[in-house]
């Protein structure tokens, strides 16, 4: 990239009264050292020019300013700071008008209240979304928003992040005034012109009253505060941000100014800020898989899905949510049926939220097409398989796609485990068959593993992540293996706490120890939830196979045996009494795990929550090692991504391996070798691992490599 400076990304131009402020920084404005020294020299000018009778600062490209520059954080800061710019902005002796288009976000919404005046067109997004990034909004957010829009909507803003349009900002009074065409500078200008027609003074936010009613402010502050404790388990920043705007209603600006200064740096200083920031880069690297920028997607307009069930009914809805068409397959009438009953009670459970009408729901269901033949897939784009997980039913399935789908259809397979190569190798046109794996409720989570067979064609990934894009999910590009790569790693920590249950942790201290790092439930819940039918039944499959001299722990089988599945049949690990969601610890399940302790030979010990989470993550970051080195995950952070919007894995500690390398890799290592003293046959250590510890590097060393 060439060298900037900060005439080139912010530029100076008099037009008649008015000085041009353009901020033009590609991709999005962000507010780098330079657009921060171009935006003060820029206010020097204006204060210095005679000519000058106002400034209007609009950003060049598709946004005003995405705020703050992210990559800075964790560096050294550069003068000037942002809050200092923005204090600079707002003592401007004429009127400063700022003009939004596209995003006028944390730092950039933060520029816009620091002006005299707003303006903002159609399509404009204005937010405080720092708390995403395990921030607050730091150069005047948190005293300048509760002054213009009062204690209420400005915490409502903050807490949440959320991006607002035009229309709720002109509402809020966060704004001036609505520009009635797209073109933000033509409507800045005209608002200028305006403004200096009727000698519009200089106005400064600092000076709003917007929190003239003290007791009411402090009584929203105190209600936040609340509902904030309640609601953000374990996040840092959220608390802040109510002291921050608790200390905007209590005292006069420049104190308040002072004290978001010191909470801001602290929350720079936190690791969530780190983890957060990193799941914020990782989630856009993951778009950048060789093959999309090699190779242009296929057509996507027609889908098909064959099976109705919990997944085929899953993917249905999140393909008719994208505005497509989809055509189910299944077996015969009655499965169809069923199949459409499912994607049908999606909708009448928004219908009965009130958040669906009738008429709606009529009209994306005209988009569903059933059939019980595969003649009906003869024009799909993409066919997505998702029938029982069985290589001889797949492959069947994949046969009469092969005879019926036009050429250049796209063949997919939601298989959670199955060798996808031997899938495709059974057709005749194994460069269109991939693995896109989603995860279940398909219509809700995010996450969808994009595998990738040996022989599939460049443009069928580009089109799988096409998909993502119009699904809005969130691609990972994952290699063919048992479990690619999130069901692989599930399986070894759920062996890592099996194991310490049969060893002496209960699961509910596992469980207990689990959420308390931040997942949004332990291991034993989960299976609870999921069914533990689903779990056994895969044992059962590959215990012809399995390693005869790996640990086995058969607690989970006891309870199958017994007819014990879960919350579905009203125990599990856990019992569901009168069909409660909750679930309480059960004595019986505790019998059963002594009875099995005594059966395997092991006096049980006591363990730590700390020892607990060691193997834990020791067991996860060691598998995910494992999958970077076989080149099952392009980069540690696939991996990371994958934990984060699959499998529950707390945002704000970034991932597993972000999380190792926080930690620090020699110290996992050493855990694994510790452990290994018990158990060598599991505590392998990764290759990747002990070699990364040997060259004194990290995981982010190997992020650029994709
Ligand atoms: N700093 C640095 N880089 C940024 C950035 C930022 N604030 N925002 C986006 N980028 C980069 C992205 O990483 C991406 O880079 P890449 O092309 O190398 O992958 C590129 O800009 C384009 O971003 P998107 O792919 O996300 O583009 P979209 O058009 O889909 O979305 C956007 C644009 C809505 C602006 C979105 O990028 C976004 O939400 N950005 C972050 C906004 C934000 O969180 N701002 C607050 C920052 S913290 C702050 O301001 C602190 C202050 O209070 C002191
Ligand atoms: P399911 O049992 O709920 O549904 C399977 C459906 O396929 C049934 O409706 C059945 O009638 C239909 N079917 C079976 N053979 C068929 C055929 N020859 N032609 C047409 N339809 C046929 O199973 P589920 O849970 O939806 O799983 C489907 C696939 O998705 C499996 O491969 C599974 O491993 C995978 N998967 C499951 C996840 C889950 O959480 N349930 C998550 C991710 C993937």
């Amino acid at each position: 990239m060439p060298p900037t400076s900060s005439a080139d990304v912010v530029t100076r131009e008099l037009r008649g009264k008015v000085l041009l402020v353009t901020i033009d920084h590609a991709p999005v404005n962000a507010l780098s050292a330079d657009v921060r020294r171009g935006l003060l020299a820029a206010i020097e000018a204006a204060d210095a020019d005679h000519a000058a009778e106002a400034v209007l600062i609009v950003g060049a490209g598709r946004n005003f300013i995405a705020g703050a520059d992210i990559r800075e954080f964790g560096k050294p800061p550069v003068p000037p700071s942002l809050p200092d710019v923005c204090n600079r902005i707002e003592a401007c002796t004429k009127p400063v008008i700022a003009a939004i288009h596209g995003a006028a976000l944390g730092g950039g919404l933060e520029v816009a209240l620091a002006a005299h005046y707003r303006l903002a067109v159609e399509g404009a997004k204005l937010g405080l979304p720092e708390v995403q990034l395990g921030l607050l909004p730091g150069a005047g957010g948190t005293q300048r928003t509760p002054r213009l829009i009062g204690a209420q909507a400005a915490l409502d803003l903050i807490l949440s992040g959320r991006h607002i349009g035009a229309k709720e900002a002109l509402a809020l009074g966060l704004i001036d005034r609505m520009g009635e065409s797209g073109d933000a500078l033509a409507e800045g200008l005209a608002y200028v012109h305006e403004l200096l027609a009727v000698h519009a003074p200089v106005r400064r936010t600092r000076d709003a009253t917007a929190l003239s009613d003290r007791a009411a402010s402090l009584a929203a502050a105190a209600k936040a505060r609340e509902e904030t404790a309640k609601k953000s388990r374990g996040l840092f920043s959220p608390l802040k941000i109510v002291e921050a705007v608790e200390a905007a209603i209590e005292q006069p600006f420049d104190e308040g100014l002072k004290l978001e200064r010191k909470l801001f740096l602290q929350c720079i200083d936190s690791p969530q800020r780190a983890g957060l920031i990193h799941a914020f880069f990782a989630e856009r690297e993951v778009l950048k898989a060789p093959e999309t920028r090699d190779a242009k997607p296929r057509a996507l307009d027609s889908i098909g899905v064959v099976g109705g069930g919990t997944m085929g009914a899953g993917i249905a809805v999140a393909v008719l949510d994208a505005g497509l068409p989809v055509t189910m397959i299944e077996r015969d009438d009655a499965s169809l049926a069923r199949g459409r009953a499912h994607v049908e009670k999606v909708y009448d459970g928004l219908i009965a939220k009130g958040r669906l009408t009738a008429e709606k729901k009529a009209a994306i269901l005209a988009r569903w097409s059933g059939s019980t033949s595969y003649d009906a897939l003869a024009h799909a784009d993409l066919v997505i398989e998702a029938v029982f997980e069985d290589l001889g039913v797949k492959k069947a399935v994949f046969a009469e796609l092969d005879r019926v789908c036009k050429p250049g259809a796209v063949l997919a397979t939601n298989t959670s485990y199955l060798d996808i190569d031997a899938i495709a190798a059974s057709i005749s046109r194994a460069a269109d068959v991939i693995g896109l794996h989603f995860f279940s409720p398909a219509n809700i989570m995010k996450l969808l593993e994009v595998v990738v067979p040996r022989q599939v064609s460049a443009d069928v990934v580009a089109t799988a992540f096409e998909l993502a894009k119009k699904l809005r999910k969130t691609p990972v590009r994952a290699g063919v293996c048992d479990g690619f790569i999130g069901n692989r790693l599930l399986a070894v920590y759920r062996a890592a706490a099996d194991a310490m249950m049969e060893d002496g942790a209960s699961p509910y201290q596992i469980d207990a120890a689990v959420r308390a790092f931040g997942f949004p439930m332990g291991p034993f819940r989960v299976i609870d939830l999921a069914g533990g039918d689903i779990g056994w039944a895969t044992r059962k499959r590959r215990a012809a196979t399995r390693n005869p001299n790996a640990r086995y722990v058969q607690i989970a089988d006891r309870l199958c045996e017994r007819g014990w599945f879960g919350q579905k049949t009203g125990r599990g690990f856990y019992l569901y009494p009168e069909g409660s969601r909750s679930g309480v610890p059960d004595p019986e399940v505790e019998a059963i795990i002594d009875a099995e302790r005594q059966r395997a030979g092991v006096t049980p010990r006591n363990f730590t929550d700390e020892e607990i989470m060691r193997r834990y993550m020791a067991a996860l970051v060691n598998e995910g090692a494992n999958v970077v080195h076989e080149g099952i995950a392009l980069r540690p952070l696939d991996v990371d991504v994958t934990l984060l919007y699959g499998y529950g894995f707390p945002r704000y500690r970034g991932g597993p391996m972000k999380y190792a390398d926080m930690v620090g890799l020699p110290a996992i290592l050493a855990d694994i070798r510790e452990f290994a003293k018990e158990d060598p046959l599991f505590w392998q250590a990764s290759p990747l691992l002990v070699d990364l510890v040997a060259r004194g590097a990290d995981f982010a060393s190997l992020n650029q490599a994709g």
